[in-house]
C-alpha cells in the first residue's frame, strides 16, 4: 500500500472513530493536513473552536502565528505535515485526559510510521510529554527542552525531536514568541543539515 492510500485510510478510520467520549462532541475531527513525504512534522495538542469548525489543524489564531513562523524561515504549509495528539476536540478547549491522549496516540503513532519524517516537532507540552515518551526520553519542563535537538532511532531510521512552545503562548507573552522564532530558525538549519 502506498503511502497516500495508507494516510486517507487512516484519515476515514480518525473521521468515524468514537473511541472516546470526544468523538460524540466533535463537530468534525481533524485528522492533520499536509504533505504525506514531509520531512517535518509538528503536532499540536487538540483541536480548538475552528479546527473542529473546518475539519482542519490549526486555522485559528494559534494557526495564524505558526503560519507567520513557517513563513519566517521560508516553509510552506503543503511541504510539512501538521497534526495533533488528539483529533477531536475537547470541550471549551479544556485539556486533553489522559484516557484520551491514551485513546488517540495510535493514529498518531500510524501517522509518523506512514510519513516517516526526518524531523518532529512537538507543539506544546502535552504533545512534547507523549512523543518523548514514546520515543524513551525523559521530559523536563518546556522552558528547559524547547529548542533542544533529540535524537531517536525508529524502524525507518533516525529522527530529530525538536520540542518548541505551543503557538497559542505567543498570542500573550511575546518573549515566548521571541523563542519560538529562535526555536524556528535552528529549525531551518537542522533541515539543511539534512538535506
Ligand atoms: Fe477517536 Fe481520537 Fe476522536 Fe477520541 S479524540 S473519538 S480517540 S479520533
Ligand atoms: N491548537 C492545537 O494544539 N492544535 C490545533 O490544531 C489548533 C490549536
Amino acid at each position: 500500500m502506498g503511502k497516500s492510500e495508507a494516510m486517507k485510510g487512516l484519515e476515514e478510520k480518525i473521521k468515524a472513530c468514537k473511541k472516546c467520549p470526544l468523538g460524540e462532541l466533535r463537530t468534525n475531527a481533524v485528522p492533520g493536513s499536509g504533505s504525506y513525504d514531509a520531512k517535518i512534522m509538528f503536532v499540536g495538542e487538540a483541536p480548538g473552536y475552528w479546527e473542529d469548525q473546518k475539519g482542519l489543524p490549526f486555522v485559528g489564531r494559534a494557526g495564524k502565528v505558526l503560519d507567520e513562523l513557517l513563513e519566517s524561515v521560508g516553509l510552506k504549509r503543503e511541504e510539512v505535515y501538521i497534526t495533533n495528539v488528539v483529533k477531536c476536540r475537547p470541550p471549551n478547549n479544556r485539556d486533553p485526559t489522559e484516557e484520551e491522549i491514551k485513546a488517540c496516540s495510535p493514529y498518531l503513532d500510524k501517522q509518523i510510521d506512514i510519513i516517516r519524517p526526518k524531523v518532529i516537532v512537538p507543539l506544546g507540552r502535552y504533545s512534547m510529554a507523549y512523543i518523548l515518551n514514546k520515543f524513551g526520553f525523559e521530559a523536563e519542563p518546556i522552558s528547559k527542552m524547547h529548542g533542544k535537538i533529540l535524537e531517536a532511532g525508529t524502524l525507518f531510521g533516525k529522527v530529530v525531536i525538536m520540542p518548541m512552545y505551543h503557538p497559542a503562548v505567543a498570542l500573550y507573552k511575546p518573549q515566548l514568541r521571541e523563542e519560538l522564532e529562535k526555536d524556528f530558525k535552528k529549525l531551518k538549519e537542522v533541515l539543511e543539515s539534512l538535506s
